[in-house]
């Protein structure tokens, strides 16, 4: 079987046969910085952001704010990026906060997430400004009605709900059941109660709800139910208690295309299916349409990276398999192991050569680390470079130092420039810390 290398849209392939990102070869950058490296095409990063910020526009005028949900892909020059394209920040620790800060983002477009914030988080939080705090239970309620007194402030919150739907993707990234670590769940009362008592607090504002409900979703259907649930519920605060809020956050979750095969709606279609359910819900409820928060990490940057590695072995077991092993991994990319996640990937130099080989692609690390069990592939050699796509989310953000490997660069590609926006971490850095 011939598979013919599928290109994600920042890629190409130049005249002499070579991957080619953001109009830079794909050699080259291996070449000049090293491997592994991830590898970012700004123009698709913001030309997502820019989709999702004129369909919210579009759709809710001047009452719609994209947060960029950190998490996926964190560095100052991202937060530089979001700033420039209107979005917002979604941010979940101190370490994500402090970054924002640094690279010089308003704090009024920043929420701070997070099921476990500690005191010294929520001071943080407080004293630098952030625009939204999303409150995770009642211990937290609690706390920050404590801090926000003694910093004499007023903090705006948003409860962090469960509304009970069931998102269809990976169990460990679905967060919307009643079984989720995160927030407040509607059936039990719990919603409602913590509402009351946020209403009844001198140093908290309460301003809206917020949920999200998994991640890597392909349908819309999910996503419409949850914004009628989370209306009904703005409904019985405003029934119940007296208080109509006036914003509600439906979090991120889209998903991407990661193999050929995969076909994620188009993001402008959830905007107006969801937009419609929203308006629709409203005016039978007879509420106020409140002004609108999404938040998409993925779906900015997920499809906009590329990791290149070096082959370092290529091992025939005969009549078992042919391993590449990589000097990459678990370390770079821990979705493999994690969530089973596939992806695909291209020998760089050669695209010009039909992928008709078998290979289980190996990390480096002291595990059995795949990158790929059983991909079709050129023929792979030593020393070729191995092109893994769509690996812009959740990949550098969770990249560990296992077996003190240093994390690799970040370089930003576009019109056919590169520069780098994280350094490589050196071998000091793996033993900075150490006493
Ligand atoms: N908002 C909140 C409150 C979230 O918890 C998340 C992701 C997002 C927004 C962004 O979701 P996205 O649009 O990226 O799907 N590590 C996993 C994904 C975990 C997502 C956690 N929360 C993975 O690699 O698939």
């Amino acid at each position: 079987m011939t598979v013919k290398p599928f290109l994600p849209e920042c890629a190409g392939i130049s005249e002499t046969g070579s991957l080619t990102i953001g109009g830079v070869c794909a050699l080259r950058l291996a070449e000049e910085f090293g491997t592994p490296l991830y590898v970012m095409d700004e123009n698709e990063i913001r030309k997502n952001a820019q989709r999702f910020v004129k369909s919210i526009n579009e759709h809710y005028g001047g009452r719609g704010l994209v947060s960029f949900a950190s998490k996926a892909f964190m560095c100052k020059e991202m937060c530089r990026l979001a700033k420039s394209e209107g979005m917002g920040l979604d941010v979940v620790s101190a370490g994500e906060l402090y970054t924002a800060i640094e690279s010089g983002f308003p704090m009024r477009l920043v929420t701070f997430h997070g099921n476990n914030k500690t005191p010294e988080e929520l001071t943080y939080a407080v004293s630098s400004r952030v625009g939204s705090i999303v409150v995770d239970n009642t211990f937290e309620l609690h706390m920050l009605e404590q801090i926000a007194k003694s910093a004499g402030v007023t903090a705006r919150i948003k409860l962090r709900i469960k509304p009970g739907v069931e998102a269809h993707t990976h169990e460990l990234i679905m967060t919307g059941g009643i079984d989720s670590k995160f927030g407040f769940a509607i059936e039990t009362g719990e919603a409602l109660a913590a509402a009351a008592e946020a209403l009844g607090m001198d140093h908290i504002e309460l301003t809206g709800v917020h949920c999200h409900i998994g991640s890597q979703i392909f349908d819309i259907e999910p996503f419409e139910v949850t914004a009628r649930i989370m209306l009904k519920f703005m409904n019985e605060v405003k029934t119940i208690l007296g208080c109509e809020l006036s914003e509600l956050n439906l979090g991120g979750g889209f998903g991407i295309r990661y193999l050929p095969e995969d076909s994620p709606v188009p993001l402008e279609k959830y905007m107006e299916s969801v937009a419609r359910v929203i308006k629709e819900t409203c005016g039978e409820l007879n509420l106020n349409l409140p002004s609108i928060g999404i938040e998409p990490g993925r779906a900015v940057t997920g499809a906009a990276g590329i990791t290149l590695y070096r082959v370092g072995a290529v091992k025939d077991i005969p009549g078992v398999r042919t391993y590449v092993t990589v000097d990459g991994g678990l370390t770079d990319n821990p979705r493999p192991a994690l969530y089973g996640a596939k992806y695909a990937m291209t020998a760089a130099n050669k695209m010009n050569q039909a992928q008709n080989k078998i290979y289980t692609v190996s990390g480096r690390c002291c595990e059995t680390d795949q990158l790929g069990a059983q991909v079709t592939l050129q023929e792979i050699n030593v020393g070729d470079i191995l092109a893994v796509f769509s690996t812009g989310a959740y990949n550098y953000s969770m990249a560990s130092n296992y077996n003190r490997l240093p994390k690799p660069a970040v370089v930003f590609v576009k019109d056919g420039e590169a520069r780098v926006v994280v350094n490589r971490e050196t071998l000091e850095d793996m033993a900075r810390n150490d006493v």
